[in-house]
């Protein structure tokens, strides 16, 4: 009778012992799906999220720096079509369209030859593109601009999805409501030209901002928001995907547009490498939105430090 009662004994404690195992491991996924890193969290801790664009890899980017290059070579030899260009971005931040964005940012600035800046950027958004389409018909017979805007619209497409995510995960889904019922979108393409000099990080002036990709994600350095900061705070993410791997990894990060929320912006800035770089950026914008003054912990000199 006592050796049986020891055989149900050891029976017992086996059992318990693979049922304790496993409730461990359930314990343990539980564990991984309730305290990954909530999105807010990962801000305060590094400034940034990587994301691996699975949609467009290096080719659609490389792409779409050829047409941004055709477009500035038309632009720079036919300076009256730039002139109006600009008449145009004058006409539509009048409009009430603008007011969706909260920006005056539309169009083409080229300072490539203005002393430090050394830079030429577009600022896209679909309904800029729609303005010009439908009120300036004759940009419409300019191959150049046609592909550059058509390359545009296609490159900030999966954008829309990825900012809905991020405010869903932060909890501000009611964030980009508005008649338009989709964020306010604004796209960005630069090149940075070899005598471009860095001097001090900036915080964007959005709600959030994807770095899309760059040609040089060396030069791109940033810091997690802190109370104040030195040159030393500021560093290159380490990327788990690769252009050399033809993966095309974004970042996203905070901008000033979300404080009332006590999600800190995060600074950055493109650091001097004396090569062209091409960048590609899409800025979450918040409709009929006037930024109260915040004095955000003050950058560092790049040049003095
Ligand atoms: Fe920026």
């Amino acid at each position: 009778m006592l050796s049986l009662c020891m055989q149900k004994r050891l029976f017992l404690t086996r059992v318990l012992n693979n049922s304790r195992f496993f409730i461990g491991i359930l314990f343990v996924f539980a564990f991984q799906i309730l305290f990954a890193l909530p999105l807010a969290e990962q801000f305060r801790q590094v400034g940034y999220l990587e994301i691996c664009n699975e949609e467009q890899g290096t080719e659609t980017f490389d792409s779409l720096y050829a047409c941004f290059d055709e477009f500035i070579e038309f632009l720079q030899i036919n300076p009256i079509w730039a002139q109006k260009l600009y008449i145009a971005k004058e006409r539509f931040i009048r409009s009430k369209e603008r007011n969706f964005y909260s920006t005056n940012f539309f169009g083409f600035y080229d300072e490539s030859i203005r002393k430090g800046r050394n830079q030429i950027a577009f600022y896209y958004s679909t309904h800029f593109h729609e303005f010009i389409s439908s009120q300036y018909r004759e940009f419409n017979q300019i191959p150049q601009m046609k592909r550059f805007f058509e390359a545009c619209s296609e490159v900030q497409k999966p954008c829309e999805n990825l900012f809905n995510e991020a405010v869903d995960e932060l909890g501000l889904k009611t964030i980009f409501d508005s008649t338009y019922g989709k964020p306010p979108i604004l796209f960005k393409v630069i090149k940075y030209f070899p005598s471009y000099v860095a001097t001090r990080p900036h915080y964007d002036g959005t709600a959030l901002s994807l770095l899309l990709d760059s040609t040089d994600h060396q030069s791109l350095l940033l810091s997690a928001y802190q109370p104040s900061y030195n040159v030393d705070d500021f560093s290159s993410p380490q990327r788990k995907y690769s252009r050399s791997q033809k993966q095309t990894s974004i970042l996203l990060i905070p901008g000033a547009f979300l404080a009332e929320f006590a999600i800190y912006p995060t600074p950055h800035i493109v650091a001097l490498n004396g090569i062209i770089r091409y960048a590609a950026v899409a800025f979450a914008m918040r409709a009929d939105y006037t930024s109260p003054k915040i004095d955000f912990s003050p950058l560092p000199d790049f040049l003095i430090e």
